[in-house]
Formats: C-alpha cells, structure tokens, sequence
C-alpha cells in the first residue's frame, strides 16, 4: 500500500466506521466506548441544524425557509410535519408537502430531519386532524383530579396511539419510496410531550395504574418493588406519566422503524436542571432529566432523548448537557434559543460529543421566537450563528469521527467559576473569557481596560484529547490553556508544536500554519472568528 493509504487504512481500523462516506448507507448511531457518532451516508456526521418555524411545512413557504438556511451554513433543516396536513380524512393521505421538500432539500444539499406533530405538541393536541380533535369519546383527553376533561390527549387512549401509528407508519413508508438515498436522517416522533399543569391523566383507568405496582423493567432497573409511590416517592407521578408516555411512542417508533429504519429521538420540554425529584418544572411524562431512566427502559426503540435548551444561564445549560450526555444517550441539542448569546453554547456541546444542535426558529417568515430566543434576526444575529457553522460545516464529519473515538469536553462563558478548567490525562485544560488578545489581565506591570468582550456573552471552547499529550482545541472569544494537573513533581508544562487547521472528513488534521509568538505567549487566544488548532504538549525541568 502506499503511505497515504496505509495510514488511511489503518485510521480506519482504529476508528472502526467507514473512512469515507457512501451515499445511500441507512443513517445510524455508532456506540463506542459511551460516546456516539450519527452516521449519514456510512461516516460520522455532525449535525449542524436549524430548526424552521411551526408553521412554515408548507410549499408556499419553504422559499422563505432555505435562504436562511443558506445564509448560516447549516447542513440540516428540523422542520415539521403534521398529522392534520398528511391526513386531513382519516385513511387518507396527502403528501404534497414532502413532494415538495425532499426534492429542495437535495437542491441544496441540506439533510433533513422530520418533527412528527402528532399526539403531542408541546403537550397538546393542536396539530392533530380535526376527525382527532373533535371525537372525545375514541381518542379520550385526559382527566383532572377531579373528573374534569383537561386539554391533553392521554397516553393511555389505546385508539389514539393506533391512529397516530398509522399516519406514523404511512410517513415512514412514504419516505422508503421516495427518499432511497436519505436525505431525511432522523426522525422525531411527537414534539415535547406528556402535559402541563397536571402531573397525570387521573381517569379511572389511569387511577387503577397508578395504584398498581410498577413494571418489571423499572423494578429491575430501581432495584425497588412496590407501587409507582413506594418506588419513585416523589417523583412517582411524572415517573408513572413517563413509562405510559415512552411506552405509546416507542410503539409508535418501532412500527415505523419496521419500514423505513431511521435514527429516532424525543425533545424534552425540560424543567430546571438542579430541582429536587418532582419539582423540575418540565413537561411531567417528557424525557425531562429526572426520568431518563425511565425512558430509556420504556422506549428501547428511541436511539435518543434530547433537551430544547432555552435557558440563557450557562451554568444551567452546561448542567444539562451533563444530564443527557450518558453512554446509553447520544448527546443531541434539536432546539436551543437563536439569540447571540446562545450562540456559543454550540461549543460545550460538541465538546461533550454531541450529534447535534439547532437554533429554533430560523426562517424568514418573520417569527423571531422572543423571548425565548432573538428579538430579531439582524445581521449580528445571524452572524453568530453562521460564523461558527461557516467554520466548522467542512469539518463536520472529521469533528464527529474524532469526538467518537476521543474523550472530550467544552465550556462556555458564564458558567459558575472564573476560569473553567478539566483535567483530562496528566494534563488540565483551561478556559478564560474577557481577555486581552495579547498580554494577561493580571499582569503587574500591563494595565489596560478589557477588552469589549469582556461585558459581551461570548465566548467557549470544545477540546478533543487526541492522544496523551495532544489535543484539538475550537472555539471563539476564550483563553485556552494547558497545563500540568499535577505540577508538584518538578517538571514545566510547555507547547512543543501549536499548529491551525481544518480536518479532513476522516478526523485525519490539515495544518495551515504553526501558531507561534504573540498567538501562543499567553495560552491559546481564539478571536470571534473560530478555528481549531492541534496543540501537542511537552514538559521541561
Ligand atoms: C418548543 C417547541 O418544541 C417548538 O416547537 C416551539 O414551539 C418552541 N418551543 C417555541 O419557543
């Protein structure tokens, strides 16, 4: 063999999926060693999405959808598709829409991912036909405490599920016959489902559940027997609510993997992300952090639950990367705020390994999504969004190969301490915000005022630890450094080669220049424009 291929060929064994990406593969999630990777056309993919407005899954609007699209360098779309529109007439489908999707969403190069509005839609049944909405009495709402009809559809309508499982499976086989080489890449079944304002359905039916002891699964999985009270405590209702919930769509979700197999998550419409059991706020019966577990021994078919971050708190938000980045749960980000200041969030995520992450509410139809994200969609805006995509976007498959086979971690401005640090080997990465470029704020003898970013909520950074001594490093507006974890046994931590780069889609680093001087004399400074550097560390005594 020669060099090139040799040393491709023996990546390849080590990482262990396809070095290159062939078209039409079935979109997947690899497992390796607790972290994941999507693959898409058989090669790790990182999903930098956006996700389009409620109502913008018709062809008359999707002109105003790509051009955003375009103008932040996404390479996927989240966009919806709902129930009401596929099936207007019970047993009758209607799939002009994706007619007109599938074949723009080539046009321009940009996967997509499909929101199944059904049951549930931020709780609610608003997106269901109007043959669902209006007949009570087969698809029963839930009950209040005390025998009231409450808005919510319950989980446990057995003639529900089977209507929604339908329409689910005729979309499923639509896409098999019309989307063989997968621009669609993963699916979401419902969108932030269980209910508000009431932990449960408290119909007879449900009542009768509840008093009864919890399933085998979440026995063996608690180690605890017992009623949903006995086991769960305070928890037991959005705990109960969960299992029902996850039971109705992971049904849902397998009898559409059985025709088209595609990857399949849940949102979560979370609570806060350090309240005690019960309390968390969130949509109760959703993959809110509390009952995770719960879903995952309920909804074996779902390859992911995944939290909608719009919370502006870093601490809060790295907190909840933590709670949804486990090794039986890909990490995946399907809506986050799309205000500048969430912008830099993108950068602990995919530290952490996640698959992906999409500022919701992208389009041009004018709906900005504040205050839960922008007030507007200005050039700023936008800017802080495309900037960092326009970056990685041709180095999203080598980020995710590298992040499947490499530990990782990342960090954002605002967290709790002054300067975020991780030990990862012999070494502990640091991260700093509001710095000069050159020079350091706490020198003597250098007195200045900070620089504007120093008041501006920007700023983070994702690390890879490629090998013992050396490391990827992205992100914008931090400090990076590197140092010794241990620097008690006399030895002097130094950069021995800080070279700037890109990666090739099989995780395989390009250098473009070595970093030197002013750009490494005081830790690693990443401006507003991103770029990614491979650091290679050494010791001097
Ligand atoms: C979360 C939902 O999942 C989205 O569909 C949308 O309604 C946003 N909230 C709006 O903030």
């Amino acid at each position: 063999m020669r060099g090139w291929a040799a040393a491709l060929a023996s990546w390849a064994l080590v990482a262990g999926v396809a070095a290159s990406a062939a078209p039409g593969d079935v979109p997947r999630i690899e497992r390796r060693d607790g972290r994941h990777a999507l693959l898409v056309d058989g090669a790790p993919f990182l999903m930098l999405g956006v996700q389009a407005n409620n109502s913008s899954n018709y062809p008359a609007m999707l002109p105003q959808v790509w051009p955003m699209v375009e103008r932040l360098h996404a390479n996927t779309l989240e966009i919806p598709v709902a129930w009401e529109q596929i099936e207007p007439v019970e047993g009758q489908f209607d799939f002009s829409y994706l007619d007109a999707l599938l074949p723009q969403a080539r046009e321009h190069g940009v996967k997509l991912v499909l929101l199944w509005f059904g049951t549930w839609k931020n709780t609610s049944p608003g997106y269901v036909p109007a043959w669902v909405k209006r007949d009570n009495a087969r698809f029963p709402r839930m009950r209040t405490k005390d025998g009231k009809t409450h808005y919510a559809l319950s989980p446990h309508g057995e003639a529900t599920f089977e209507a929604d499982r339908k329409a689910f499976v005729a979309l499923m086989r639509y896409l098999k016959d019309h989307d063989p080489d997968h621009s669609v890449i993963m699916v979401q079944p419902e969108n932030e489902v269980g209910v508000y304002q009431q932990a449960r359905d408290y119909s007879p039916e449900a009542n009768r559940l509840f008093a009864g002891d919890v399933p085998a699964a979440l026995a063996k999985q608690t180690g605890k027997r017992g009623n949903w009270t006995q086991v769960y405590g305070d928890n037991a209702e959005p705990a109960f609510n969960a299992w029902y919930t996850a039971r109705y769509i992971d049904r849902i979700a397998a009898a559409g993997k059985a025709v088209w197999k595609l990857p399949m998550y849940v949102n979560a419409a979370v609570g806060g992300p350090f309240a005690p059991p019960g309390k968390s706020g969130g949509a109760s019966g959703g993959p809110d952090w509390q009952v995770i577990d719960v879903w995952k021994a309920a909804a074996p078919n779902l390859d992911a639950v995944a939290p909608d971050l719009y919370t502006r708190d870093a601490k809060d938000y790295l907190k909840f990367l933590d709670h949804y980045a486990r090794p039986d749960n890909p990490l995946m980000v399907p809506e986050t705020g799309n205000a500048v200041d969430f912008a830099r969030f993108l950068w602990p995520t995919i530290g952490r390994g996640g698959i992906g992450w999409a500022p919701f509410g992208m389009d041009g139809t004018g709906y900005y999504n504040y205050p839960l994200g922008a007030v507007t969609l200005d050039d700023a805006t936008i800017e802080a969004f495309a900037s960092k995509y326009r970056f990685l976007k041709p180095m999203a498959r080598g980020w995710a190969a590298m992040a499947l086979a490499h530990p990782g971690w990342g960090t954002a401005k605002g967290a709790p301490d002054a300067e975020q640090a991780k030990v990862m080997g012999r070494w502990r990465v640091s991260a700093k915000y509001g710095e000069w470029q050159f020079g350091s704020m706490d020198s003597p003898w250098l007195k200045a005022a900070p620089p504007a970013t120093a008041t501006q909520p920007v700023g983070g950074m994702a690390v890879l630890q490629v090998a013992p001594d050396q490391f990827l490093v992205t992100g914008t507006d931090v400090r990076v450094n590197v140092d010794l974890a241990d620097k008690g046994k006399g030895d002097t931590a130094m950069f021995i080669r800080v070279e700037e780069g890109t990666l090739a889609d099989d995780g395989r680093f390009v250098a473009r220049r070595v970093m030197n001087g002013d750009q490494t004399d005081y830790g690693l400074n990443f401006t507003a424009q991103p770029m990614l550097l491979r650091v290679t560390m050494g010791t001097y005594r």
